[in-house]
């Protein structure tokens, strides 16, 4: 019997080494690399890619270039064609990102029915047809022009798909694939590339746009090499609390459209709904006006949103007071508690400090720094701040309150939904307060701050 060839592949970065190291020498990422089996000398000859081999290919001027520029297709869902950046472009092949039970199956399947005037076809290695008709039913299908198909070789996907020709393939997930081509598992890294590389062929042939759903690691990127992230034209994770309601849907990578563009969504029974105007949900109002409660005025992506900030400072009952933070940096949360102490002496070092966005979502804008330190400083004093207060700020190591971008949107977000104060850095230059309904308060120090909300 033939020996079975086999060789390690880094499960981070995907190269391959003759035999096991402990450091990958490509990415230097410790105890990454695994044995797979190699290929089959015979290739399984794939349907679709019959004139690819018979057609001399010639370099052609730029000019003379065939195109698909401008026929993007809009799909029925707002919020998808928002992070495409206009549609999808035919031929492009979208990855999927997310943690499991996130809703990528949902979204998905609820855009393949929502498109009466496309041929769906949706492929899934990880439920039977019945559970997608069952999960179909719940969101509902009138309109539906879409096919199901539970398989998982490629070689028989491709034939399905040669087929019925749809206007669009979603395929459910990129790791429940295998290629017969490779002997290798489903879902090793040598089958998750080769049958990526496969689908991106067909789709670049067949000007098919693909969406590939890729399973997520435990650090958080998607399963699989980075090469994955490279072949594909654009990277989209779905992100959000499992147990909240609302999710986010980001681009990491968008070949035919910007980056910064962010949907949201608010999971219900009957699937998705496109949320539209997100700061409306994610401030309750603090109608009882509480303590500790400020609202920030910022920015995802290019959406400006305004979120509730929530702190709860007391009395440490043990020795060790405990600092805990959901949706905002711990240690950028322990550095604002430094400055509170050193800079403004405030005695925060024996109480207990916990910190909690509202909604489940998490925020990397530094312009939601002053308001998690008024909603901090607020719950300390037990003085509510006013519900008609929001705050865009960062704040530096020495206290002081440095300006953020795009200023002029966030306030204008604030006045919309009805503020009657925003607090800026008083280093934003560019902002004339005249030119606001709402009142724009400009601060250098905490101090000035203090004095503003707290009278
Ligand atoms: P799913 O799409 O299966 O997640 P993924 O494919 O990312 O693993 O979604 C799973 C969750 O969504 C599940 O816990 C139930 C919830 N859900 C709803 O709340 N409402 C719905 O209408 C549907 C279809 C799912
Ligand atoms: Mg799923």
């Amino acid at each position: 019997m033939a020996k079975v060839k086999t060789a390690f592949f880094c499960q981070n970065c995907g190269a391959q080494a003759p035999q096991w190291v402990g450091k990958c020498s490509s990415c230097n990422e410790w105890n990454t690399l695994v044995e797979e089996v190699l290929e089959k000398s015979n290739k399984a000859k794939i349907p679709f890619s019959s004139n690819s081999d018979k057609r001399a290919v010639k370099p052609q001027k730029i000019d003379e270039i065939t195109h698909y520029k401008e026929d993007r297709i809009a799909l029925s869902d707002g919020e998808l064609n928002r992070v495409l950046g206009g549609g999808i472009v035919p031929g492009s092949l979208i990855l999927f990102g997310g943690e499991p039970g996130i809703g990528k199956s949902t979204l998905l399947l609820q855009t393949a029915l929502k498109q009466p005037k496309l041929k769906v076809l949706y492929i899934s290695g990880e439920e039977s047809e019945q559970q997608i008709s069952m999960r179909a039913d719940r969101i509902g299908k009138k309109e539906a022009n879409c096919y199901v198909l539970t398989e998982t070789s490629t070689t028989n996907i491709f034939r399905q798909v040669d087929d019925i020709k749809p206007d669009l393939l979603i395929i459910d997930s990129i790791q429940t694939l295998h290629t017969p081509s490779i002997e290798s598992s489903p879902g090793s890294i040598s089958q998750v590339r080769e049958c990526t590389a496969e689908i991106l062929q067909f789709a670049k042939q067949t000007a098919t746009p693909v969406f590939l759903i890729g399973h997520i690691t435990k650090e958080g990127g998607i399963a699989g090499p980075k090469v994955l992230e490279h072949m594909v034209d654009a990277v989209l994770q779905f992100e959000g609390d499992r147990n909240h309601l609302y999710r986010l849907l980001r681009t990491t990578k968008n070949r035919f459209g910007s980056t910064n563009e962010l949907g949201i969504y608010e999971m219900t029974g009957t699937g998705l709904r496109e949320v539209e105007n997100p700061s409306e949900i994610l401030i309750s109002g603090n109608t009882e006006n509480l303590s500790g409660i400020s609202i920030a005025s910022t920015i995802e992506g290019i959406r400006p949103m305004l979120i509730e900030v929530q702190a709860l400072v007391s009395t440490a009952a043990y020795g060790t007071p405990q600092r805990s933070s959901t949706g905002f940096d711990l240690r950028r949360m322990n550095m604002l508690l430094a400055v509170l102490e050193k800079r403004c002496g405030f005695k925060l070092g024996a109480k207990d400090v916990f910190l909690n966005i509202a909604g489940g979502i998490k925020v990397d804008d530094p312009a939601i720094d002053l308001a998690v330190v008024s909603a901090i400083m607020s719950s300390n004093a037990d003085i509510p701040i006013g519900s008609k207060v929001s705050l865009a700020a960062e704040i530096g190591l020495s206290g002081e309150i440095r300006p953020v971008n795009r200023v002029d949107q966030r306030i204008h977000e604030a006045q919309k939904l009805g503020f009657e104060k925003i607090i800026i850095s008083k280093s934003n230059t560019g902002i004339k307060p005249e030119n606001y309904d709402i009142e724009v308060i400009k601060c250098g120090k905490i101090e000035e701050v203090v004095q503003n909300i707290f009278g």
